[in-house]
């Protein structure tokens, strides 16, 4: 398809007031991508794993080291005043970005596995009860599994998980039957970094409600391919990560409704989350300071903004136009190979293609393709009970994003094809 029609498909009258979709004008945004690999012009399709960074970001992450860098909340000085202001800025762009209430709701973490495990520490081991149920799916990273077996097992609580069907897919009835009296607590992949499907979380999140138990929504996949609003979706906490929408590594937020937040304990002790200290007591900062220890990732904050800009500015809606169709193609030309078998075949799913091919290892799937200058995740990707539901050992998995084109899909399908050869 040539530039200009993509430019136009991708333009639908509610989008008219955003730039012309211009995927080649994308692709520049991203020094990367400039690069070769073994004098291969690189193909980066390893976006699930992590997401490159447009020069906007970079520079404002170099900017803040070169003009402006000091600690933040501390300092009476001038550039400590503008570091604050320009992380609490950044609190309140994730805030828009997600459509939360108020800044005090988003608080800055690490990356969404730690949001996981300050929910699963601060919330479960406070309000958990023997034979109480946290409900997870058979489709969740690792980071969204260990925290609420430990959660668990500190406080007597039982992990149930509701089965995935041969596609890949969380079927709601299955949900609705693994929900009891006893639940508690449900915690949610959005969207399958393994598979790529899509959940119906704002349906779960209502089954869940109306059995009174809190939602976390692990959105670590989606925001770079979906239109979160918590709000609308009405989960009590969603987790995301800045590396995974165009932004800095190190750098995650936890979003929590006021009240839930209020009802937890601090996660971790230290300067920046107290109010007073003595030795005989201390006293926790409001929200959403009590659960930021420490000095934080204060670029990353910065770096994360000028990340959301860019999604704002391309349009969420026509990056995930973009990817859709990149999913049908890829779908379409990579299980027309002969031996790839496809992983995950949910109607609703992400740009995300995982799959074998008949008589080769992943690993060595992954090896052949980077040779070719193409890179894409091999092995368990975070989810071994995926992979056990499909009895694998691990897939080859190929994810796209907003600079992803056609073209590198032929080039994956050449390389395959070349990786057919050598072991046929
Ligand atoms: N969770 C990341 C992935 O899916 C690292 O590759």
């Amino acid at each position: 398809m040539s530039t200009a029609a993509r430019v136009h498909d991708l333009n639908p009258p509610e989008d008219r007031a955003r730039e012309p979709f211009d995927v080649a004008r994308i692709r520049a945004e991203f020094p990367v991508l400039q690069e070769c690999i073994y004098g291969k012009p690189l193909v980066y399709l390893d976006n699930a794993a992590t997401t490159q960074k447009p020069r906007a970001v970079i520079d404002a992450i170099v900017g803040f080291y070169t003009h402006e860098n000091a600690n933040i909340h501390r300092g009476v000085h001038y550039l400590s005043e503008q570091a604050t202001m320009a992380y609490e800025g950044s609190r309140n762009r994730v805030r828009e970005f997600l459509g939360a209430g108020e800044s005090a709701e988003i608080v800055f973490t690490r990356g969404p596995t730690e949001s996981v495990n300050l929910v699963a520490n601060a919330w479960g081991r406070r309000h958990l009860k023997p034979g109480d149920e946290v409900v997870i799916t058979g489709l969740e990273h690792h980071s969204n599994i260990v925290p609420w077996q430990m959660a668990c097992a500190a406080t007597g609580a039982v992990l149930k998980v509701v089965p995935i069907t041969d596609e890949g897919e969380v079927r709601l009835d299955d949900f609705a039957a693994t929900l009891s009296d006893r639940t508690r607590f449900v915690a949610l992949s959005h969207m399958s970094n393994a598979l790529g499907t899509i959940n119906p979380v704002k349906e779960m999140t209502a089954l869940a409600h109306e059995r009174g138990a809190g939602v976390l929504l692990d959105g670590a996949q989606s925001v770079a391919h979906l239109d979160v609003d918590v709000v609308d979706l009405d989960c009590e906490f969603f987790a995301l990560s800045a590396h995974k929408i165009y932004g800095p590594t190190g750098t995650g937020i936890l979003y929590g409704k006021r009240d839930w937040l209020e009802r937890m304990d601090p996660y971790q002790g230290g300067g920046d989350m107290i109010e007073t200290v003595t030795f005989e007591h201390t006293t926790y900062a409001a929200l959403p300071h009590r659960f930021e220890a420490g000095t934080p990732n204060i670029s990353g904050a910065i770096g994360l903004t000028r990340a959301i800009d860019f999604v704002d500015r391309v349009g969420i809606k026509a990056i995930a136009r973009h990817e859709d169709g990149l999913l049908a193609y890829a779908t379409e030309v990579v299980s027309a190979i002969p031996g790839v078998r496809l992983v995950g075949t949910a109607p609703r799913k992400g740009a995300i293609v995982s799959f074998v091919l008949e008589g080769v290892h992943p690993h060595d799937i992954g090896t052949l393709l980077d040779l070719e200058g193409v890179a894409i995740r091999v092995g368990h990707h975070c989810a071994q009970p995926v992979m056990d539901r499909f009895g694998l050992p691990a897939t080859a998995r190929a994810s796209f994003a907003v600079y992803n084109t056609r073209d590198e899909v032929d080039i994956l399908v050449a390389g395959l094809e070349k990786v057919r050869k050598v072991f046929s």
